[in-house]
């Protein structure tokens, strides 16, 4: 099994291009069941998006990627079409259940594995199937698959999410693009994946709208048959992480390919921290105060603090001055990673959803588990700023959704080995 290992206080210094949107990338992929030929730029080259290929192949579409140009071609000749996601391929990635809506909307049926919890929290889909069934899917769970019918096509309609959920609004998006007549769907996720999706869905001949948090998706939509041509955007996720590296052991960082428009909320709360950032149109600089604030944060839906920078944040909040405070609204369980940032000398304490973070502390380097993603990025960032050597295991984790996380931080001057 992989490990990383990184000798830790080398400050950064140097430029790090922000990558495609893994979560961006995954929903579109799903959407491309609906087209005929698309061609994907800025796909992020990371393991959750070869899996999401190898199901649209499972399904009997065509996936090639051009992995030095960061592209993706998909094509649907329509031959031997399998309206099934299996457990093999949806339980390493949850984002597999998004095929459910553009398969149910295109041809009437799909069977696909339900995805079950993981490391962060129970992860249910059943906001997913509610809007499904409102659209007329007659829906069933067997043997631990969804059974979804709409024998006669789905219908639109009106619904109203009782909580926001990003992966529910992209299956119903998904699905009502192909329903008849006219879909209101209110209390939306409204993340910046979302609009890059209903963007993509335009293209293919959509017409949806999003506005605050309602969508209108209007009529039977006619699918495109011509090439549909998209670029990702950025992942905000990536450039926040390597945004809170550089306040942690910047020298001076320039992070680019991004739209600082989009991270506005993660900007502001590292500038109250005070870390000093620079903004130009594409890119932000930023560099290490050794004079942190503390801060109180809870994580929320877009435009509100992402539950999924919460772990690098905790990190930043160790070498801040005085007792910042974490509260996690989105997932039941995600404090993983602080037994870890403990164990390499983190004062950090736990009650209910909160985590109480008392710095600045010193970290030392010491062998580590990652748990899930986010948490074995946060120990990566511990890493970076801790005396001596940090080994981290189970690294299967980050490479779900980091491309090029070694090579982005070597270039600027860490020392991190993969072994
Ligand atoms: C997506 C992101 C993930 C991010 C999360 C929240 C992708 C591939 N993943 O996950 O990185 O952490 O948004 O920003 O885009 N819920 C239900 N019933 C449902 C669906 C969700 O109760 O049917 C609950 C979840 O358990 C969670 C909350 O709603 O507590 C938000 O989850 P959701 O927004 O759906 O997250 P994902 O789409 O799974």
């Amino acid at each position: 099994m992989q490990k990383l290992i990184i000798k830790g206080k080398r400050n950064l210094i140097g430029k790090i291009s922000i990558s495609g949107s893994k979560n961006s990338a995954l929903p579109i992929l799903a959407a491309s069941i609906l087209a005929n030929k698309v061609i994907l730029k800025n796909i992020p080259l990371v393991k959750d998006i070869f899996t999401m290929a190898e199901l649209l192949n499972f399904i009997g579409l065509n996936t090639k990627f051009l992995l030095n140009k960061n592209i993706l071609e998909i094509k649907n000749k329509e031959k031997k079409i399998n309206t099934l996601a299996p457990y093999k391929l949806v339980k390493t990635m949850r984002a597999g259940v998004l095929v459910l809506g553009p398969l149910l909307g295109k041809y009437g049926k799909a069977k696909v594995s339900l995805p079950g919890g993981c490391a962060i929290g129970t992860r249910p889909v059943n906001l997913h199937l509610f809007a499904l069934k409102k659209l007329g899917a007659n829906i069933k769970i067997k043997n631990g698959y969804i059974l979804a019918e709409a024998k006669s096509g789905l219908k639109g309609t009106t619904i109203k999410f009782p909580n926001v959920s990003v992966g529910a609004t992209e299956n119903a998006l998904l699905a009502a693009f192909m329903a008849k007549g006219k879909t209101v769907l209110k209390n939306c996720a409204t993340e910046p994946e979302i609009n890059d999706l209903i963007s993509f869905l335009n293209k293919l001949g959509g017409q949806i709208k999003l506005s605050g948090r309602t969508a209108i998706i209007n009529g039977k939509n006619e699918i495109k048959k011509q090439l549909i041509k998209h670029e990702i955007i950025f992942d905000r996720i990536e450039a926040g992480t390597y945004m809170i590296a550089s306040a942690l052991i910047g020298k001076k960082v320039t992070i680019d390919k991004i739209d600082p428009r989009i991270i506005k909320t993660e900007i502001n709360i590292l500038k109250k921290m005070g870390v000093k950032i620079k903004k130009n149109n594409n890119s932000i600089s930023l560099k290490k105060n050794v004079n942190l604030k503390k801060i109180n944060i809870t994580t929320k839906p877009y435009p509100g603090f992402p539950t999924d920078l919460q772990a690098q944040l905790m990190v930043l909040m160790t070498q801040a001055n005085g007792l910042s405070k974490i509260s996690e609204n989105i997932f039941e369980n995600r404090f993983m990673h602080v037994p870890e940032l403990r164990r390499m000398g983190a004062k950090i304490k736990i009650k209910n959803k909160t985590a109480f973070i008392k710095g600045p502390s010193k970290l030392a380097g010491a062998e580590v588990m990652a748990t899930d993603l986010r948490a074995s990025v946060s120990l990566v960032l511990a890493g970076l700023i801790a005396e001596n050597k940090t080994v981290i295991n189970r690294i299967y984790h980050l490479d779900r959704g980091y491309e090029f996380l070694e090579t982005k931080l070597k270039r600027c001057n860490a020392e991190i080995v993969r072994i």
